[in-house]
């Protein structure tokens, strides 16, 4: 088993745990949050808890107000321990009710999905969704320890294993050659989920993730390169209409591949490099095209991204292997860019 790794961020401590037995994972916890689909994953459980309805649109004031009255109703104090027990959803609202209640309590976080555990419950940034808004509202708020058990991945449906992957080929590409070589070389591996190399590949995606937290964890600078992708990919997504015919993982995969598009259009990307990183992205099954969406409607949407810098959208684009920037862009290049994806 790997070894505990402990970082800071901010005014926060984390440790991260990587455990044996799943019967580990809630040790000590006084409630605990599940959703419906991992409810059953620890069905050993009798403590407190409370069960929210699976999916995106449990993201609400509504689920964290039965959470918070939960843990009142228990008489919780500060030193109250309460665990979140899932995906990014069920991680970024636990975290979100625990930084509220008391001003913050003891928090657990046990991710179930390999997005999470590479990506999702790690960081502290917690949320809900408001007014269409998605993670409008929310606080920063890192757990204080990371319980891990990568043997959950054994049974995640494909195309939650490979949303997670997405992520993961995105943390190689911001500088981790290591991991890079593994995607590379390991594919088969990865795929089949061999439990040695998919413990190294979690391993090696976390601590790039760290390192950015680290280093800057209000993100107020390189933080945001963690979000490659991601401005295209939400745009696909909301498109979309988040009724699951796009992972996240999916549109963040199309949302790569447009950044691509769009650092070739203005010079900055050698197009070298975007053939690489187009047939590693292919390698893993990803598309990157997206039929029968509307460029003026992906272009909406975009927009609409709170992601903004004086009313202007901010692309993360790479300039190669690790070598990332943040630009604007005029209307129409962003237009010709995702008419090119469709
Ligand atoms: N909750 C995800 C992050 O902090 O990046």
């Amino acid at each position: 088993m790997l070894d505990d790794v402990r970082f800071s961020a901010g005014e926060f401590s984390t440790s991260i745990r990587f455990l044996s037995d799943p019967t580990q994972a809630l040790e000590g916890v006084q409630l605990a949050l599940f959703d419906t689909n991992t409810r059953p994953l620890l069905g050993s459980w009798s403590g407190p808890e409370v069960v929210w309805p699976a999916g995106e649109s449990s993201k609400s004031w509504a689920q964290i107000d039965s959470a918070l009255s939960k843990a009142l109703e228990l008489e919780l104090g500060r030193d109250g321990v309460l665990a979140g027990v899932g995906g990014g959803v069920v991680t970024d609202m636990a975290a979100f009710a625990a930084s509220l209640y008391m001003r913050g309590c003891k928090l657990v976080l046990v991710p179930t999905t390999l997005l999470a555990m590479v990506d999702a419950a790690l960081g502290g940034k917690t949320g809900i969704d408001y007014n269409g808004y998605k993670n409008l509202v929310g606080s920063f708020y890192p757990a204080a320890e990371l319980r891990i058990w990568p043997g959950f991945l054994q049974n995640l449906p494909e195309r939650d294993f490979r949303s997670g992957l997405a992520e993961v080929i995105k943390h190689a590409l911001l500088g981790e050659s290591d991991l890079h070589s593994l995607l590379v070389n390991q594919r088969q591996a990865i795929l089949a989920r061999e439990p040695d190399v998919l413990e190294e590949l979690i391993y090696k995606a976390i601590m790039v993730k760290v390192g950015f937290v680290e280093r800057d964890f209000r993100e107020k600078g390189e933080r945001a390169f963690l979000n490659l992708g991601h401005t295209f990919g939400h745009a696909l997504e909301a498109v979309a209409g988040f009724d699951g015919s796009w992972t996240h993982g999916e549109a963040v995969c199309w949302g790569i591949g447009r950044a691509l598009d769009l650092g070739v259009r203005l010079g900055l990307t050698p197009r070298g490099y975007q053939r690489e990183v187009e047939s590693l992205l292919l390698s893993y099954g990803f598309v990157l095209r997206a039929p029968h969406k509307d460029a003026g409607a992906l272009l909406s949407a975009l927009k609409h991204d709170k992601k903004k810098y004086n009313g202007h959208v901010r692309f993360v684009l790479q300039t190669g292997f690790g070598q990332c920037l943040q630009t604007t862009a005029d209307d129409a290049q962003v237009l010709a860019t995702l008419a090119g994806g469709i």
